[in-house]
């Protein structure tokens, strides 16, 4: 391992852990028999799905498969490596380590890069209390954004020329680093800052590392009015959220999140006290994105701006990710305000009032559509009906359909009974756990056959032996792959365990998946070798099925006779053997 945590000390840490504390922080869990279940956080889960078992310390998904022990829930969860993750288990349970070393030498590849971003954010944000810095420090006040609103998001200043090009170059930094940075630009052969007389927000990665800058102007000019880092190894703007390194705790324990389009809405929040807010920072949310937003809290409230794209926004959010998600509230402002400006102008109680009572994506749909009808117009007023009718069979809560059928019919003036006629009936119900049945059961003979191998070396340390002196193979990749890991293991550690094995695969996120798969299989664990044997020989017919195969194959395509009677004495042999 390439780190200076030892093997020793990762599975130590794991030893004195529970997992079920641990993912009880992320997931709740509800205890059922000797398993706690909690609804799976990895897929779109509806139900408990989840199963954490005490005994074993591992995890395992019923219906997508995801599995592992406590580090590997932690890498999933939080997005973070291997090692971040024993991190962040050992800080749980009140074992610091010394990350610094151990982020340096996971970032190494870009590790230039993040200390440009650092040397760059330190020294904007110099500037700003500098003479310089007087008109944008004003400029900033003026917007009430005052000092320990400028500390917390280390709000910075561009220069006028090349000067942060200089600092780093005396810092050490190669002209290719700089520039693979866009921090600065070549124009003319000669080097110059990209970002020139502009108030810099630093932008944050997932865990909180600067990775780039958006500058805006902020005196009257006919330029953009942001201008972004554009998109490095370390920088995806469709994979990152602004402030998502903050609000992700607090988004947690409060099981809710604000979604915002611009930065300066999340940086007006947090000065009312909001911090479970993360910005999508204007561009149309992406996949990636939203699906970090779920993670985050059972709860998401979309306060985009009061405008007409503000309300497009939504809608194509909703449209690509909340079909049926009675999770995702919405706040519309009014009077075209972004939730920066809201705040500005009415307070910090009304803002409050309005998160307070989001409305859901059904109301939202009622008032947008609303607003094209004539409601004296019949045609309209069927349309109308018709589109909301639609909206109504994706609720899933008979109770919600029932109650938006008569508001519905009430808005409309038309008959409760003609609108149910028009409704579907509500096959949205959610499948109860005892119905999920393990995806993906294997059936093929050389599969279970691969598999009950594998079942038995897990168990019993002669069978890892056995299966190395006698067989060696497995006619499956990621079943072969395991068991040479097995062997492996067994042969650095003198003895087989499960669970110091896991941490062992540390990121092989497949390999984890099915050695709990395979573990999890009902067998008796007192098979003796004979049973090995039956199986080996199951796999050996495979083997020479396929030969038998190959070589038919080239019978068929060979001309010559001399060579044809070789093959088919090869098959022949073959075949003997495969009866034995
Ligand atoms: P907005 O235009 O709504 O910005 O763009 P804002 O949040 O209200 O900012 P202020 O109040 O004018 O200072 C929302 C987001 O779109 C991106 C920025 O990330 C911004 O936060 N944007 C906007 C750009 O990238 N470039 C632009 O020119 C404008
Ligand atoms: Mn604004």
């Amino acid at each position: 391992m390439t780190n200076n945590i030892s093997y020793e000390e990762i599975i130590n840490i794991q030893r004195k852990t529970n997992i079920v504390d641990i993912i009880k922080d992320y997931v709740p869990l509800a205890q059922k028999g000797k398993n706690y279940f909690g609804i799976c956080p990895f897929h779109d889960d509806h139900n408990p799905s989840m199963s954490v078992s005490e005994e074993k310390q591992m995890y395992k998904c019923f219906v997508c498969g995801n599995s592992g022990n406590v580090y590997n829930f932690i890498m999933e969860y939080e997005k973070v490596s291997f090692i971040e993750a024993v991190k962040i288990v050992a800080e749980k349970i009140g074992i610091i380590i010394d990350v610094n070393n151990i982020n340096k030498e996971v970032d190494n590849k870009y590790s230039n890069l993040y200390d440009i971003y650092d040397i760059s954010y330190k020294f904007y944000q110099n500037n700003l209390n500098t003479a310089y810095g007087k008109e944008a420090k004003k400029y900033l006040l003026d917007r009430n954004i005052d000092e320990n609103i400028i500390r917390q998001f280390n709000i910075g200043l561009s220069l006028s020329n090349s000067e942060l090009y200089s600092v780093l170059k005396k810092k050490g930094f190669s002209d290719n680093d700089i520039l693979s940075s866009c921090v600065a630009l070549e124009k003319n052969g000669k080097i110059y800052d990209l970002y020139k007389n502009r108030i810099m927000f630093p932008l944050y990665d997932l865990q909180g590392k600067v990775v780039g800058f958006s500058g805006r102007i902020y005196t009257k000019s006919d330029e953009s009015k942001y201008i972004n880092t554009k998109e490095t190894k370390i920088f995806k703007k469709g994979e990152l959220l602004y402030n998502y390194h903050v609000a992700k705790k607090i988004a947690r324990s409060e099981k809710n999140i604000i979604v915002v389009e611009g930065f300066m809405d999340v940086i007006r929040l947090s000065t009312i006290g909001i911090n479970n807010v993360v910005a999508t920072m204007g561009t149309a949310v992406t996949k990636h994105q939203a699906e970090l937003i779920k993670k985050l809290a059972l709860n998401i409230i979309l306060m985009f701006d009061g405008d007409k794209a503000g309300e497009k926004a939504t809608e194509s959010y909703i449209q690509q990710f909340g079909q049926d998600d009675s999770n995702i509230k919405v706040v519309r402002l009014e009077d075209n305000l972004d939730p920066d400006e809201y705040i500005l102008k009415n307070g910090k109680d009304k803002m409050i009032e309005h998160l307070s009572h989001p409305i859901s994506i059904y109301d939202f749909k009622l008032s947008v559509y609303q607003k094209d009808i004539d409601f004296s117009n019949s045609k309209d007023v069927s349309n109308y009906i018709n589109i909301m009718v639609n909206e109504i069979n994706k609720i899933d809560d008979d109770i919600v359909r029932n109650l938006e059928i008569k508001k519905l019919s009430k808005l409309t003036s038309v008959d409760e009974n003609i609108i149910i006629s028009k409704i579907k009936p509500n096959n949205n119900k959610r499948i109860q756990i005892n119905n999920i049945k393990p995806k993906n059961i294997k059936t093929t003979k050389y599969e279970k056959a691969s598999r009950y191998i594998l079942h038995h070396m897990i168990n019993d340390n002669n069978a890892i032996l056995y299966y190395y002196n006698n067989l060696s193979y497995l006619p499956f990749d990621n079943e072969r792959k395991l068991a040479n890991e097995i062997v492996k293991f067994y042969k650095k550690y003198d003895s087989f365990n499960l669970n110091d094995f896991i941490i062992y695969l540390n990121d092989n996120k497949e390999l984890v998946n099915l050695v709990i798969d395979i573990d999890s299989m009902n067998l008796s664990n007192e098979e003796s070798n004979d049973d090995l044997d039956d199986y080996f020989s199951v796999i050996k017919q495979y083997l020479y099925d396929n030969q038998i195969k190959k070589l038919t194959n080239e019978l068929k395509l060979e001309t010559n006779d001399i060579k044809r009677k070789e093959i088919a004495q090869k098959i022949v042999d073959l075949k003997k053997k495969e009866k034995i």
